[in-house]
Order: structure tokens, then sequence, then C-alpha cells
């Protein structure tokens, strides 16, 4: 858990400009819920309870629907997941290229199972749907960066340059 309580977390005044100015983009508060998440994510580095509180506070929503939203999504860095966050394609087209070959070599290779952190926070594990890169599959992506056409090898010394 986050040592920062619930009712102390605020948004820095560039986010909270920011925040102005998305609203001024979409037709209702609720319909800017993904970008302000986003945003809280950068602004904090993850997104835990309080942060879905402030969220909830920004946007006049409830803090249930905020956190039914944000974990519909597996795309959103959450409190707990490690440095790097490897999201592994599992939908179709990837499947049709050894996406469980590579999920499970990852898995093997960490020792940890898909939706597991490693000891050393070092790494977070995630099968996830589409990434929209179909035509390069299999494909993980690792934090912001995609790893396209990836076989065994390929993620070994993936793993080796994270891990410096
Ligand atoms: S199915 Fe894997 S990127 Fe689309």
């Amino acid at each position: 858990m986050s040592d920062t309580p619930i009712e102390k977390k605020v948004f820095s005044q560039k986010a909270g400009e920011f925040i102005e100015w998305l609203l001024g983009r979409y037709p209702d508060k609720q319909a800017a819920l993904l970008p302000v998440l986003r945003l809280a994510e950068e602004e904090f580095g993850n997104i835990d309870d309080a942060s879905v509180m402030l969220v909830a506070k920004t946007l006049e929503l409830s803090p249930g629907y905020v956190w039914g939203v944000l974990t519909f999504y597996t795309h959103y860095r959450r409190e707990g997941d490690g440095k790097y966050l490897l999201q592994v394609c599992s939908t179709l087209p990837c499947a049709l290229r050894g996406c469980r070959e590579i999920q499970h070599h990852l898995e093997d290779k960490l020792g940890i199972e898909a939706g597991e952190t490693t000891e050393d926070g070092l790494f977070t594990l995630k099968k996830v749907e589409c990434l929209g890169s179909c035509d390069t599959a299999p494909v993980v992506q690792v934090n912001e960066k995609y790893h396209e056409n990836l076989d065994s090898e390929a993620l070994d010394k993936l793993l080796e340059n994270l891990r410096g």
C-alpha cells in the first residue's frame, strides 16, 4: 500500500491545468476518465487507492466506477507493479505466432506466473489482449516500448538488457 493518506493526494498545478484543458475537449467529466487515469499514472508513478480517490473526486465520479474502469484495462501501471511492466499479447494473431511459448518462456526465466511481480521488484508480467500490432506478432510491450516478432533468443536478450 502507498504511504500517502488517501485524502492527502493532490495533482500538481501543471497536472491540474492539463485536466482543465482536457475537460474542455470532452462532452462531460466522465468522458475524460481514461486520460486522467493516464495523467495520474504519469504524475505518481502508478495508480494506487489514493489516486483512484483523487481521480474520482476530480471528475465527480464514484470511486467504485473509477476502480471498475481501471481494473478493466491492463495497461495502467498499478501499485506494486515492477520497474518493468511486461505485457504479453495473447489474442489470436499472436497466439498463432507463438505467444503462449513467449509467455511460458518469460515465466520460466523470471520465476513468476502472469499477473505476478518478481521478488526484486524489477519485473511484472501480464497477459493482455491485442496490443494493436498484429502484423508483427508475437508482441510484448515493456513499459511504453513494443518488442515485436519475438522468439526465445530475442526474449533472453531483452531480459539481459533490462537487467543491465
Ligand atoms: S493479436 Fe497480438 S498485437 Fe494484435
